[in-house]
């Protein structure tokens, strides 16, 4: 191997990191020879208010499966990332908040985060909310996202967070899978400059027929931009929270109870609401971010995703709070108004931990033509990345512009499914390869399968599958159980399927290669394609479309959509850009196509199925090794698709 591929591990960080390699070893082997062990030690990192005497009860067989961790112990969520540090820790900062516009800024210490919570508890107990019912959350990335969460932590309430991208049609679904009967938003959110009005899109979303459950909706005044206020429905945050008392106890809650679902895309139907549980979840998500970030006491921890997302839920909330750590947080976006904005936030706010997407890095890469505006990055010490592979070309970009060759990159492959990270180097512990997400997580076995369930030994590629539980895992479907199993334990049975493709390479090195399955990752979003596709055929001139993803130099992938219209439709510029602002509004819009192709015919078997490895190839521009189209009903279909492809190089 070339020394450019290798960065190990700097001699101060195997010094003075939580975790040396001699460490990773002895704990790694420990957490999978004596789970039981492992986990009783480690479970004790969260403050329980009935300590747990059972660790571990599992079974992957899909006939009989369940998933218990800690089960006898009760906690609070929130207890844990607020409540316990305020003695030691009282006065810290615990947000350190950025608005979209700079000169916006606040802080919340710990002390005052207990006391807005509270706050906010009551008053989510004073609008009807109980142990058990689910809240909808549709915010910006503001405190009180962070406080809504928590406040229904505090009760009992399982929060179902909703991305501030989604449009009113999703934001429907989502509201009735959980029948929620509280929404808590705001009047509008502003990122880049820009405002969307999200209490507008409440206020949609609730006009659908299907939607019956909701009876309050909780409005955050962000911007005093105008909204409609409906009398008895809409209460104003500040109003509840004028009249709320500062004492509310945090209720005691099951290891096993719900804390929160969260709505992600699969491969087929619509997007699953992903449940987690509290105890293990905690133990987790807290462990983990401890051990990954090497994450020290009084450090400042930056994470840029949304709060929408389960990197916001992790590891912006739950894990860090529970640490007892300073998270900044930031309403906008890390390149506007202009790419030197991240270096500047860096710098104000003296950043040690960084994590962000790689669509994000290369976006600056893209912009930054004459290098990374300079800026103090003294601060930094570690930097993250999560979402989708990082290209090497990216990685070296991240070292050496934002981290100044002083950094390691932790690489975390992780699912919303999974709680927590699951393959990440550990800074002080493992030599950085660029491209790769190198080893498992303490506790965590994955494995590579072929297509029938084999293990694949040593280096090979395949699917990438885990083979026993880890206290972070996701526990159910909300509301479809029998969905949970079909989709994770049926394809290789008595293991869990990540639907990553994973490469092991000859130092036991994991290199996810991306999804196998039918979920494309836009700018680190998930999306099924299928999902893009019934919004497709919902509009009326679309007779027909297949989605498929293709290399994208910065979203990572783009949308490719190829679209068969009704027989009496023409095919006009018009109608694709409509069709685009079509899936944007029935889903968001981060689901627009990219590009449109019209096809007339799509390639299928002669049973009628697509054959959308063919679509791939083509979108992908690599028309020269399409393959054997013997099984096509009429193979010269491909031929028209080829001629017209959108995205030739
Ligand atoms: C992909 C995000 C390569 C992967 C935490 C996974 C990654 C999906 C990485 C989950 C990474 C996430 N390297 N691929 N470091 N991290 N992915 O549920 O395909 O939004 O299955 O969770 O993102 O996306 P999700």
């Amino acid at each position: 191997m070339s020394t450019q591929s290798l960065y190990p591990v700097s001699p101060e960080l195997a010094e003075n990191s939580k975790i040396n390699e001699d460490q990773y070893r002895k704990m790694y082997q420990e957490s999978v020879v004596n789970p039981e062990g492992f986990w009783r030690e480690h479970g004790q990192r969260i403050s329980w208010f009935k300590p747990f005497t059972k660790i571990k009860k599992v079974s992957f067989d899909d006939h009989n499966l369940f998933i218990n961790w800690f089960a006898d112990g009760t906690l609070n969520a929130t207890y844990n990332c607020v409540d316990r540090h305020l003695e030691a820790r009282g006065d810290k900062t615990a947000i350190i908040w950025e608005g979209d516009d700079p000169s916006e800024q606040r802080t919340l210490t710990y002390r005052q985060l207990h006391i807005e919570v509270s706050k906010f508890a009551n008053a989510l107990r004073s609008q009807g909310v109980r142990k058990g019912d689910v809240v909808t959350i549709y915010m910006p990335m503001v405190p009180e996202a962070a406080i809504a969460m928590l406040s229904c932590a505090r009760i009992g309430a399982v929060h179902s967070v909703i991305f501030g991208g989604f449009s009113p049609d999703s934001i429907a679904s989502r509201i009735n899978d959980g029948s929620s009967r509280v929404v808590i938003t705001s009047d509008e959110a502003i990122r880049g400059g820009r405002t969307i009005p999200l209490k507008a899109n409440i206020d949609l979303a609730l006009q659908s027929p299907d939607v019956k459950t909701v009876e309050k909706v909780i409005v955050l005044n962000r911007t005093g931009g105008h909204i409609d206020f409906v009398e008895g429905r809409d209460v104003w945050w500040h109003e509840l929270m004028a009249v709320s008392s500062e004492y509310c106890q945090a209720e005691e809650q099951n290891a096993e109870d719900p804390l929160f679902i969260l709505y992600t895309s699969g491969s087929t139907g619509s997007p699953k609401g992903v449940l987690h549980t509290t105890g293990g979840y905690m133990v987790y998500a807290s462990m983990t971010h401890e051990y990954v970030f090497d994450y020290r006491e009084d450090e400042v921890y930056w994470c840029t995703a949304d709060v929408g997302w389960i990197t916001g839920h992790s590891y912006m909330v739950y894990g860090p709070l529970a640490n007892g750590a300073t998270v900044l947080m930031h309403e906008g976006v890390p390149n506007w108004p202009d790419i030197s904005r991240m270096g500047e936030m860096i710098e104000r706010h003296n950043v040690n931990i960084l994590y962000t997407a790689p669509t994000l890095i290369r976006a600056l890469m893209a912009q930054a033509t004459e290098g990374y505006p300079n800026f103090d990055s003294s601060s930094l010490r570690i930097m993250g990345s999560v979402g989708e592979p990082i290209n090497p070309e990216a990685w070296r970009w991240y070292y050496q512009e934002i981290g100044k060759e002083q950094c390691p990159i932790v690489d975390t492959w992780w699912q919303t499914e999974t709680g927590g990270v699951l393959i990440s180097p550990l800074p002080g512990a493992t030599d950085l390869k660029p491209g790769s997400a190198t080893r498992p997580f303490f506790g965590v076995q994955p494995a590579l399968v072929d297509n029938m369930g084999n293990l694949i030994d040593g280096e090979g590629e395949g699917n990438l599958v885990i083979l026993d539980s880890w206290p972070g895992q996701m526990r159910s479907v909300y509301g479809d159980h029998e969905r949970f199993v079909l989709t994770y334990f049926k394809t290789f049975r008595g293991m869990y399927f990540t639907g990553d493709g994973a490469r092991r390479d000859g130092d036991g090195y994991y290199w996810i290669t991306g999804r196998v399955d039918d979920v494309i990752n836009v700018s680190g979003h998930r999306l099924g394609t299928a999902e893009i596709e019934s919004a497709l055929v919902a509009h009326p001139d679309v007779a027909e479309a297949a989605v498929v993803g293709y290399p994208h130099d910065i979203k990572g992938q783009g949308i490719y959509a190829y679209v068969t219209l009704n027989a009496d439709k023409e095919e006009s510029e018009e109608l694709r850009q409509a069709l685009r602002q079509w899936v944007r509004s029935e889903i968001g819009a981060l689901a627009s196509p990219d590009l449109v192709q019209w096809a007339p015919g799509l390639p299928k078997t002669r049973s009628g199925k697509i054959m959308r490895r063919f679509l791939r190839k083509i979108a992908a521009d690599e028309v020269s090794a399409l393959g054997d189209a013997s099984t096509l009903a009429d193979p010269t279909v491909l031929d028209g698709l080829i001629d017209q492809r959108m995205n030739r190089g």
